[in-house]
């Protein structure tokens, strides 16, 4: 494996020149605009899988964007990784908080600055070129099959139908994924575990038109006023979600789960100063690696009626909109937890508004074990780049796909990722340090080494 870490010096610049490429084809997957740029990108990928040494790239249809697939059998006998990331990135705006272009990457700093710079694409391209040195240096020790897709941001919804028609193809005994974070790179970690999802949109109407504000203000129900009560009222004091129900099925941790949390090494006054905030805000009783990590949560991601433009209008509006997320841990089912948010809110709206709950996209939450070999080699290689043994984290965020691999599939998914958490993945300004897509592919290499060791 000496060569691994030469053949990255010496070819590092041409690595980040062509994830900047990939990074000027603004592939949106949630904003139809960019529908033809969502399709050249998933070519591009391909095009860079075949010219690292895949064989049978394509392209395969789905309902919505194509997944990617390339693969390299050098031996039936021998173990198969299947590598999953997506080419899809979330929209860029609000453009104007942006200090360059979000699709015309700047490095500054040692990061690379685009959208999708670290989700996901920085990270895809990690185990593409991880691969190219594996098969440039002739020392690919296992099987690897690529899936990138196109609609990660939007929820997965074809990839579901793809991989429980492609089960033969995607034939392979562990799953290989980069779309997480790591504490830093002074202190790696592994992710091993993902929040469940379920996210919901709420209508609220009052009166059948907008209303003069001093005509009828006061006398008639306002549905943004209604709407903030009622979403105030779905946590307590304590900030504990008040949906009858909620938390009956949650998997508490257990004493020594919890002790081994606390030791993990998180600042939080670096916390705090990092996002400006004099006091972080959660679930009473937990800490803040226990509130991200293990606690079911509740976010209104957007709220909207009346009048918004300049100036000033008085107007009592007819409707007000608000779009829910809940963040889910073990047990908890995403559609059973989007039904009881649906009959709660549909109880507590007083008789003079009219409540309609559309349920969107879900995903089910998913947990790794740490005492299989895949995991052990993850480490290992993690340790010989980083010169420090990971410790295990649990994330946040969610990745539907992941527990239908395993459902599925039957595959356990190992979550090597390479981003921080202050990469401002979603928001403006996303980036990804050059060290960590270096580090990020060097530790890849070494990975495949050990899992085909200890297989
Ligand atoms: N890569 C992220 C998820 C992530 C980031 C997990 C960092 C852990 C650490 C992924 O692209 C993402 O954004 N997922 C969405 C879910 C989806 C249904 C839109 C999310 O978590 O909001
Ligand atoms: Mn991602
Ligand atoms: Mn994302």
């Amino acid at each position: 494996m000496k060569e691994v870490h030469s053949y990255i010096q010496e070819n590092k610049d041409r690595f980040v020149s062509e994830l900047i490429d990939l990074l000027k084809i603004p592939s949106v997957s949630a904003d139809s605009t960019y529908k033809e740029n969502v399709f050249q990108a998933a070519e591009a990928v391909r095009r860079t899988l075949e010219d690292a040494g895949a064989d049978n790239t394509e392209l395969c249809q789905t309902e919505g964007f194509p997944v990617v697939y390339g693969e390299k059998i050098i031996d039936e006998n021998k173990p198969t990784v299947l590598v999953y990331g997506h080419y899809d990135v979330q929209p860029a705006d609000p453009l104007e908080l942006w200090d360059s272009p979000p699709f015309d990457p700047v490095i500054k700093d040692g990061k690379i600055y685009a959208r999708g710079a670290a989700d996901d694409k920085g990270q895809m391209y990690m185990h593409v070129k991880a691969f190219e040195i594996m098969m440039k240096t002739d020392q690919l020790p296992c099987n690897v099959k690529f899936i990138i897709e196109g609609e990660e941001e939007v929820g997965s919804a074809n990839l579901e139908a793809f991989i429980s028609k492609e089960k033969e193809k995607l034939k392979a005994d562990i799953i290989l994924i980069s779309d997480t974070s790591m504490l830093s790179l002074e202190n790696p970690s592994i992710t091993t575990g993902l929040k469940g999802l379920s996210y919901l949109e709420v209508e609220v109407t009052g009166p059948n038109r907008d209303l003069h504000s001093g005509l009828y203000g006061g006398a008639v129900a306002n549905p943004i006023n209604i709407l903030c009560q009622m979403i105030a009222s779905l946590t307590d004091e304590n900030n504990h979600i008040t949906i009858p129900g909620f938390y009956d099925k949650v998997l508490e941790a257990t004493k020594e789960e919890r002790e081994l949390m606390a030791k993990t090494p998180f600042d939080l006054d670096e916390y705090k100063k990092k996002l400006d905030i004099k006091e972080v805000h959660g679930e009473a009783g937990y800490t803040t690696i226990e509130r991200t990590g293990i606690r079911p949560t509740l976010d209104v991601n957007g709220i909207w009626g009346g009048y918004i433009g300049e100036g000033a209008k008085t107007v009592l509006p007819s409707k007000a909109y608000a779009k829910i997320s809940m963040r889910l841990v073990p047990n908890q089912d995403d559609e059973e937890i989007s039904q009881l948010f649906k009959k709660h809110f549909e109880s507590i709206a007083p008789k003079s508004v009219k409540v309609e709950v559309k349920p969107h996209h879900g995903a089910t939450p998913y947990v790794m074990p740490i005492d299989i070999p895949e995991y052990k080699a993850a480490s290992d290689a993690i340790e010989k780049t980083f010169g420090k043994t990971p410790v295990p984290v649990r994330a946040g965020g969610s990745i539907p796909i992941v527990a239908l691999f395993e459902e599925v599939l039957g595959l356990k998914s190992i979550l090597l990722g390479f981003g921080l958490d202050t990469d401002a993945i979603h928001s403006p300004n996303e980036h990804f340090g050059v060290e960590n897509f270096l580090k990020g592919i060097e530790t890849i290499a070494h990975f495949y080494d050990y899992y085909a060791d200890k297989k």
